[in-house]
């Protein structure tokens, strides 16, 4: 039976994105009481505050899965040193109407690069983003994974046994945090 939802972001829109594959995995090794799924990001428009009387559908659907979640998981690729645009302007969407902000639920960031920074940089950046929303916030274990060829398949299979048990032990304390501060 599941007892946790944790809703995930990709802050990717490719339909290669490593980091999709590295939600996959995460979904395939999380505890069986826990369900992994998405909030889509990618067909939302750019944020404008004149709309936050009239959320077009595709931003209510976004707040609705936040709501439906017990903790939210970014999983996210580092562009030009920093956090994507399309999941900064996620988050702007989620943040808004004043005072309807849906970000304040336990919270936890990870990423995939091609290059050993393994998105470090941008995580930074995401969790300053973050700490502004109040949500609690992992800060225990770092997840920082250089996407070797081939180390995740499309459907989420890790093909490495160290980064497979470093993924599941990951998941397993997000888990915990969630179940700890959605409790409070
Ligand atoms: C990148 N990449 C990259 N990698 C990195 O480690 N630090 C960076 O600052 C950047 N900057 C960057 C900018 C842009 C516009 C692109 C498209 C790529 C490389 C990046 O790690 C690689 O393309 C990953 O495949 C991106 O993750 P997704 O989109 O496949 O999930």
């Amino acid at each position: 039976m599941t007892s946790l939802r944790i809703g995930y972001l990709v802050g990717s829109l490719s339909a290669n994105s490593i980091n999709r594959k590295l939600a996959l995995a995460l979904k395939r090794l999380a505890p069986a009481d826990v369900e992994l799924f998405e909030i889509e990001i990618k067909d939302l428009p750019l944020y404008n505050h004149d709309l936050d009387g009239s959320y077009p559908e595709v931003a209510n659907v976004l707040k609705a899965g936040f709501a439906d979640a017990d903790g939210i998981l970014y999983v996210t690729p580092e562009y030009n040193r920093t956090i994507p645009g399309g999941l900064k302007n996620a988050i702007d969407w989620a943040s808004r109407p004043w005072g309807q902000s849906s970000l304040g639920k336990p919270s936890a960031v990870i990423g995939a690069s091609i290059g050993a920074v393994g998105t470090a940089v941008a995580q930074q950046h995401l969790k300053g983003v973050l700490n502004f929303s109040d949500a609690p916030l992992m800060n225990q274990p770092e997840g920082y994974i250089q996407f070797t060829e081939n180390l995740i398949t499309a459907d989420g299979e890790v093909t490495n046994e160290g980064t497979s048990d470093f993924l599941k032990m990951w998941i397993a304390q997000f888990s915990e945090f969630v179940a700890a501060h959605a409790a409070k």
